[in-house]
């Protein structure tokens, strides 16, 4: 018999609880759901609306009921539809009719809403202590390479000189504000919901600030109907989730080109690669592919739920049991992918000067020799002229600005002088870009100071 079975004349067929069932995927909140029950029966007592003693015993049996799940020595039951049902069925099944008493003045409707804003509390926050520690990588990696010179690009063409700190710590400028994006998520999440009923409130006189207090959250819900229907927080989430996996989803594409042979800017550890089945020289970004492949589905959740949620008249209606898979899978795949993806990061070996002579190769420098003439009297828009023949000589020579002689270089312009070529030196290039948040050492050491602050300050 089900829990709601007094208004019906037969059981519901084999095939309706196993449609109608999410138990194989809602009993994931076992513990949420758990605890929530035990603070809203602690408050039931305390408010008089059951007697304390009944209060007493339910809250002991839920304890030892979430021992035995953790112990895995309880089944769970399709017919009994999903998690909040299992549990008080095994509730009754334990202590009989004081057991009956837990549902008082309250609708699965406000429970679940309460369960999911509890689990995906937990996990905003078991997700952005991965985040932490792939900020913490990224300095330290940046503190090794101030010095380590690399082409940057835009239309991926070789544009201008950078160093890989510079490069490493522009992903920490993403990641920081993904970890702060799922700050602000949390605080719509951290609502409590019980109370709100199955739409319109109870009539019990609940102690809903109590229940809230003893749950963790920072206020309670303000109207009984959008309680019970907002699903906004699980969406934010979802959205979170899906810039996080576009930011890794990035830097994978990046990963992936540095370790051709066409670049050859890094290896990855053998412990983070795969080999080929048939061509034996091959060694394959396994790692960053996936992390891009998977970037798909997490956008795919927010999608679904984005799609799930728009035609729903207020207030519960049964589609919203769609919102847990998806937002479960969107969890799970960042959770998966952050810590492997961290731990290829700082196991990869930097090939410093394939770096460097990437950056030699391509004039990354010509604008800096435009600055050249520019201090030395020339206008801008002459001496983007002047330089853009040079390059094009030098293409046609086979060699780098810099390996001209003076006489070559008197060619172009009379202005140039012999310090020409320390002042178009890769070095002097990056290092002459002092401006805060530029690439220079003296920046990019700022930029890891002020990265290194803001990691101490989260919790
Ligand atoms: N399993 C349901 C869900 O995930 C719980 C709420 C069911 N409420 C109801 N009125 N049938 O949404």
């Amino acid at each position: 018999m089900k829990l709601w079975g007094g208004r019906f004349s037969k059981n519901t067929d084999q095939l309706m609880d196993d449609f109608n069932s999410s138990i194989h995927f809602d009993s994931r909140m076992y513990r949420q759901d758990i605890i929530g029950s035990a603070a809203h029966v602690r408050m039931l007592g305390h408010c008089g609306i059951i007697p304390a003693a009944d209060a007493e015993l339910i809250r002991k049996t839920l304890f030892e009921i979430l021992e035995d799940i953790e112990n895995g020595k309880v089944e769970f039951e399709t017919s009994a539809e999903d998690i909040h049902m299992n549990i008080e069925t095994l509730l009754i099944a334990r202590i009989g009719d004081v057991g009956k008493r837990l549902h008082t003045g309250r609708s699965r409707n406000d429970q679940v809403a309460l369960d999911i804003r509890m689990y995906l509390k937990d996990e905003t926050q078991t997700i952005k202590g991965m985040l932490k520690a792939l900020l913490e990588i990224l300095v330290n990696m940046a503190e090794e390479h101030y010095e380590t010179i690399m082409p940057g690009y835009t239309h991926l063409q070789r544009a201008q000189p950078i160093t890989f700190a510079h490069h490493l710590m522009a992903y920490f400028q993403m990641f920081r504000r993904d970890i702060e994006r799922l700050d602000d998520a949390y605080k719509r999440m951290n609502i409590m919901p019980l109370g709100s009923g199955a739409l319109a409130g109870t009539t019990y006189p609940l102690d809903r600030e109590m229940v809230a207090k003893e749950l963790g959250f920072s206020a309670i819900t303000e109207n009984s109907l959008d309680a019970v229907s907002d699903r906004d927080f699980v969406i934010e989430l979802a959205s979170c989730l899906s810039m996080i996996m576009m930011h890794l989803s990035r830097f994978s594409e990046e990963i992936i080109l540095w370790c051709s042979s066409e670049f050859s800017f890094i290896e990855l550890d053998d412990a983070y690669s795969t080999g080929s089945s048939i061509m034996p020289q091959k060694k394959n970004p396994d790692v960053a592919e996936l992390v891009r492949g998977k970037a798909g589905r997490v956008y795919g959740s927010l999608m679904s739920l984005l799609t799930l949620m728009k035609g729903l008249p207020l207030a519960y209606n049964k589609d919203m049991q769609e919102d847990k898979e998806a937002i479960f899978n969107a969890v799970d795949t960042v959770k998966l992918c952050l810590p492997i993806f961290t731990r290829m990061l700082e196991t990869m070996r930097v090939k410093k000067s394939h770096m460097y002579n990437a950056a030699r190769g391509g004039f990354t420098n010509a604008t800096d020799i435009a600055d050249y003439l520019v201090k030395k009297g020339i206008p801008f828009r002459d001496s983007h002229e002047i330089i853009g023949r040079m390059v094009a000589y030098c293409i046609e020579k086979g060699k780098n600005i810099d390996e001209m002689s003076l006489d070559e270089f008197h060619t172009f312009s009379d202005k140039i002088d012999k310090d020409v070529y320390e002042a178009i030196s890769l070095e002097t290039c990056v290092n002459e870009r002092k401006v805060p948040g530029g690439p220079s050492i003296e920046s990019v050491k700022a930029s890891v100071r002020s990265g290194r602050e803001y990691l101490k300050g989260i919790q």
